[in-house]
């Protein structure tokens, strides 16, 4: 088991337990930060279905009761309406500020759980239990909420932080590989920024990455934890070191919304990596046998290096309208080695047409 208390700049700690079993002993945990005594979970059909009624069950054995609110699986339950539907059941129950709200599920679930948290009743107690790798290594730390609207992506959001955070390890053998390799994406990204010996680790041991060997597992989602955890309380709003993690997705956003969505995240971010190490081999920043590094470890997790019949022209088009382009400019991620990066705003939109035509380097 590991353990880490993030302290945020604005008055609030999140305390984040990850570990392979941790979700057996999440009552006890729960307690220990706060007195708790009703619950509600909310939860995806897939999700809820394998793990509501362990944690309901953890939660009843400590005297606390708990609702279930199942939404359906899936981004298209990322919006307002999903949300109204959230408030309407939490009157129902009347919900008060004593009433922890309890994230269960991937990404999805801990944006819409959270961002209906922190405005209910101007904030509701949050706790999140990430189900997927993703939301284990990346949406439930931070504390950035959101939902959908009119198609744009997280177009409605806050800040707000879970006071707790329980990634079990162990609940991962559930998730469908796709899934998982999505979450390895992002692992690598913050490999690459941050923390080259979670660069090697990842290189070395792929192969049982991939197989969800636990010890390992462990170790590698506690390492990218801490890693975000730096980064993001570093700076809350969007500004200097939290920017790094941005690192592949300018261009992956924009893959994303030139695609039509068809292109998963960890896929556009993994073409994203790639064409920006590119562009930093070019400007001389990045070594040749770096930019071979990044490559196979992104082949080897299964990831891609290009996408088939991309118009690089409509990446572009995509990049302009990025809610992250501030006075024209472009602030783009580039790494000088693994393990260590920097925000340029020297990187040109021509840059990134070539960096995604390019096939061989
Ligand atoms: N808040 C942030 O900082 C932040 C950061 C990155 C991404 N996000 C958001 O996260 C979302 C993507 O998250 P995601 O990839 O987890 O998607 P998701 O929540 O849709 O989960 C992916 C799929 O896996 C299933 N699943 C999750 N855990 C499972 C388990 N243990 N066993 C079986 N099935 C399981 C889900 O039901 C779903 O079908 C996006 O909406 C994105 O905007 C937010
Ligand atoms: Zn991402």
């Amino acid at each position: 088991m590991h353990e880490l208390v993030l302290k945020y700049p604005v008055a609030s700690s999140c305390r984040i337990v990850t570990g392979n079993g941790v979700l057996d002993h999440f009552a006890r945990f729960a307690g220990e930060s706060m007195l708790m005594q009703t619950a509600v979970i909310i939860t995806d059909s897939n999700v809820g279905s394998l793990y509501a009624g362990q944690v309901a069950g953890n939660l009843a054995t400590a005297g606390i009761s708990a609702e279930i609110i199942t939404l359906p699986a899936g981004e298209n339950s990322k919006n307002l309406e999903s949300v109204t539907a959230v408030y309407r059941k939490l009157a129902e129950l009347h919900a008060d500020r004593g009433t922890e709200i309890i994230a269960l599920g991937g990404g999805v679930i801990g944006d819409l759980a959270a961002f209906t948290a922190s405005t209910y009743l101007r904030g509701l107690p949050l706790l999140h239990i990430p189900t997927s790798l993703l939301a284990q290594v990346d949406s439930s730390i931070g504390g950035k909420t959101g939902v959908n609207f009119d198609g744009l992506k997280n177009q409605i959001g806050t800040y707000y932080h879970a006071h707790l955070v329980v990634s079990d390890t162990a609940v991962l053998s559930t998730l469908p590989k796709i899934e998982y390799i999505n979450g390895i994406a992002e692992i690598i990204k913050s490999a690459s920024i941050a923390d080259g010996e979670l660069f090697s680790l990842l290189e070395g041991n792929i192969e049982a990455v991939l197989n969800r060997k636990k010890e390992l597992l462990e170790e590698i989602i506690f390492r990218t934890i801490k890693i975000k955890g730096q980064l993001a309380t570093g700076d809350e709003r969007d500004a200097s070191s939290r920017r790094l993690l941005n690192f592949g997705h300018t261009i992956g956003h924009g893959i994303e919304s030139a695609t039509g969505l068809s292109v998963r995240h960890g896929q556009a971010i993994a073409v994203g990596m790639i064409a920006a190490a590119r562009i930093a081999r070019k400007l001389e920043i990045l070594g040749s046998n770096d930019l071979s590094r990044l490559k196979n470890l992104v082949s080897r997790a299964g990831l891609p290096l290009r996408i088939e019949g991309l118009n690089p022209e409509a990446v572009i088009d995509a990049i302009r309208y990025d809610k992250k382009i501030i006075n024209g400019q472009v602030n783009f991620v580039l790494i000088k080695d693994l393990g260590n990066s920097f925000v340029s705003q020297e990187v040109t939109p021509e840059m990134i047409k070539t960096a995604l035509l390019e096939e061989n380097e």
